[in-house]
């Protein structure tokens, strides 16, 4: 099924969700419910993660590419136009790498590690590792929690220094709040942005409101 632009909800038109079927619902009811075991948060976020990653894949641009099939008949198909790579937020969009290496054979995966400074209040690269030729290719730039939209805009930032163009980056991610897609799309709107849900806003300490919680801390938490 295809996505949906949210854009007829006020939502920018950059950015896409996954159709709101009664499935999708049910698993992100499992994820968002706080007595859900570890191993079923795993599980079922990943489940979300997969097509997620699915579907940013379905917005890579392709050409025309014709083979011959082994009944010695012409396929006229597509190929994708140019290679990919992964850049996960650390940490918590380590957890999407997998996802992503399910679907892209030997796909390369960069890193960035952002964190607030304390005493200028903004967000601060600490680390990155990223492929040498990342300017080639397009970018599937992963973060589970789109929130305020700091983290996210940095990310994206430290990819243009690194010469990728904003228009060949795609950010995932599972939920967002409308605060952060309207902080991110404004600043980069030539960005698609590929979410599951777009949650009804922040709390004080910057939550995800009704959100899942601390998406790292679910995933690793013992229970
Ligand atoms: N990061 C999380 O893990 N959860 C939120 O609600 C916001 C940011």
């Amino acid at each position: 099924m295809a996505s949906a632009s949210a854009s007829s909800a006020g939502i920018p038109p950059s950015v896409f969700t996954l159709p709101h079927t009664a499935q999708l619902e049910a698993l992100y009811t499992i994820i968002r419910d706080k007595d859900t075991s570890r191993g079923d948060f795993l599980f079922y976020s990943d489940r979300i993660i997969r097509l997620l990653v699915e579907e940013g894949l379905n917005h890579l641009p392709v050409l025309p590419k014709t083979v011959q099939t082994p009944t010695g008949a012409t396929y006229e198909g597509v190929g994708f136009e140019g290679k990919i790579c992964g850049v996960s937020i650390l940490r918590a969009g380590e957890a999407m790498e997998a996802g992503l290496r399910e679907v892209c054979r030997s796909v390369r995966i960069g890193k960035i590690l952002i964190q607030r400074d304390e005493e200028t209040a903004q967000a601060k690269l600490f680390y990155s590792k990223l492929p040498p030729d990342i300017e080639k290719r397009y970018v599937l730039l992963l973060d589970p929690m789109l929130a305020t939209g700091g983290s996210a805009i940095k990310a994206v930032e430290v990819l243009k220094e690194h010469g990728v163009p904003e228009e060949r980056i795609i950010f995932v991610n599972l939920i967002a709040s409308p605060e952060g897609l309207k902080n991110f799309c404004t600043k980069y709107p030539t960005t698609k942005v590929i979410t599951g849900w777009i949650d009804e806003g922040l709390n004080e300490k910057a939550y995800i409101i009704p959100g899942l919680g601390d998406f790292g801390e679910r995933r690793s938490q013992l229970s």
